[in-house]
């Protein structure tokens, strides 16, 4: 098949979707590690964000994975959009609601909060910490724990990670089906290792907004 084709087809964009989300999972996971520092203490925490951000394999991949995110949002919306003309035109709402989930059903949405999240979170952390001369006035550290000694973006950010389950509970096991990478027996290991996926993930995430919410 013709690149351009492919590219354009409904197959294709699957497999784009699936590519981008497996990246950007990979990226929770690396992020996630590297905010579990903030246990271990002020110094630690301001010395791993340092490291990261003189890293110049980082650096480079910060642009990778903001095309990432690009490709996958606009991509998703563009389907969703598809998907909805062609069940409008041959009206199979109904009987395609009992085969498939809840999460399945409300990507859409869930993406579009999770969007709304990242943008919140990107002012509160990214655009303070990379482009204000803030250093000798409050720590990387600092920035992060008085943020969450405020109870609204505490929940804000809790809910945000429950939502960012719901998304990855549908798109773990679904980016492995568009790769053609799933089948039946394979199908029960991916379910697991999704579920193992996800808790890590939001309970990784929500811990870290929860603990210094009560300790700071
Ligand atoms: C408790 C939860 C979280 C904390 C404490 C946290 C903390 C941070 C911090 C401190 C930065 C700035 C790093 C720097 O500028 O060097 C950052 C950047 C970022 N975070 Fe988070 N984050 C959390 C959850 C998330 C989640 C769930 C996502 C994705 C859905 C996410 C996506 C990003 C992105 C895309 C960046 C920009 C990366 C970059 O280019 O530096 N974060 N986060």
């Amino acid at each position: 098949m013709n690149h351009k084709i492919f590219f354009q087809s409904s197959i294709g964009k699957k497999v784009v979707m699936a590519s981008t989300g497996i990246f950007l999972m990979i990226f929770l996971l690396l992020h996630l590690s590297v905010n579990l520092f903030l246990f271990s203490g002020e110094k630690a925490f301001n010395e791993a964000v340092f490291f990261m951000r003189k890293n110049i394999f980082v650096r480079i991949m910060e642009y990778v994975l903001a095309i990432g995110f690009l490709i996958h949002i606009l991509l998703g919306i563009k389907l969703h959009i598809e998907n909805k003309k062609v069940k409008g035109e041959v009206d199979y709402a109904i009987n395609s609601y009992f085969s498939t989930t809840f999460s399945s059903r409300t990507m859409i949405y869930t993406g579009i909060l999770i969007l709304c999240f990242l943008v919140l979170h990107l002012i509160n952390f990214m655009i303070p910490m990379k482009y204000s001369n803030h250093r000798h006035l409050i720590s990387d550290y600092n920035i992060v724990v008085s943020l969450f000694k405020n109870p609204f973006y505490t929940f804000i950010y809790v809910f945000s990670f429950f939502i960012l389950g719901i998304h990855l509970n549908h798109g773990f096991q679904s980016s492995f089906q568009s790769l053609g990478l799933s089948n039946k027996k394979r199908l029960v290991w991916i379910k697991k290792f999704s579920l193992l996926y996800l808790w890590f993930i939001c309970s990784g995430f929500s811990i870290i907004a929860i603990w210094f919410f009560f300790n700071s």
